[in-house]
């Protein structure tokens, strides 16, 4: 499975089996993750077989069950961090999507507590990834019309809307897609509008509108 395949085939699922995860995809991530700490300043870390953070009334609240895996969106507190995190808990999605497994950004419904001791000091965490093999594969989003997630002079060219056709299958806290992107020449900009975890979402939705369009096409602005 290709980044593309993989993006077509997320979706967020919250049942997992006992299957743990293979050592080989323990060491793909890991290493990924160390490479988004490198890249961007931030403080992933990830923990395996690890029930307590998702066996609380709140992960029963939120639906989740068998969660014994996830990789802690952390960093130092900064105006931009949720973005950095957005684009690394998207590429860390896609890795373990390429992997077989299956996974759901969660911001709220899980135990803070648990979480907190395997933060790095110093750093705070945003999110968690959940992480295993789901029950199910999950269901595609309903999505807003992609006209509505961007604004062009003219009409766009096609990796343009390829890229659009990535990021409207972003995952966005509450499914709520409040971004929006422009197109003026060759340079791109995205924004995040006012809502819940907005910014993260905005991190996720650039890191999968440049996968389908392909860094080469084009600058961010
Ligand atoms: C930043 C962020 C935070 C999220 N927090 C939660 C959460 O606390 N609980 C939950 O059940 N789902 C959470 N989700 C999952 C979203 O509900 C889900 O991504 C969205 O409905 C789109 O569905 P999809 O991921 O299947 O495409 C979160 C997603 C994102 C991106």
């Amino acid at each position: 499975m290709d980044l593309l395949e993989a993006i077509r085939a997320r979706h967020s699922v919250r049942r997992y089996t006992p299957q743990p995860l293979p050592q080989e995809a323990v060491a793909a991530l890991r290493e990924e993750i160390e490479a988004c700490n490198r890249e961007y300043g931030v403080r992933l870390g990830i923990a395996v077989n690890e029930p307590t953070a998702f066996s609380g009334a709140m992960a029963h609240y939120g639906k989740f069950s068998g969660v014994r895996n996830y990789i802690i969106l952390a960093g130092k507190p900064a105006p931009d961090l949720q973005e950095r995190l957005g684009v690394c808990g998207a590429r860390l999605a896609l890795a373990a999507q390429m992997r077989g497994l299956n996974s759901c950004f969660v911001a709220l419904t899980y135990k803070k507590r648990s979480v907190r001791k395997r933060t790095e000091e110093g750093a705070k965490t945003v999110c968690v990834l959940a992480l295993g093999y789901g029950e199910t594969q999950g269901v595609p989003h309903r999505s807003k019309p992609l006209s509505s997630l961007y604004r062009a002079r003219s009409a766009p060219p096609e990796w343009f809307l390829r890229g659009m056709e990535c990021a409207q299958l972003a995952p966005t806290a509450m499914n709520q897609q409040k971004f929006l992107f422009s197109l003026e020449g060759n340079t791109v900009t995205a924004a995040a509008k006012r809502g819940f975890y907005a910014k993260l979402d905005l991190g996720i939705a650039k890191y999968f509108f440049e996968v389908g369009a392909g860094k080469e096409n084009f600058v961010w602005g």
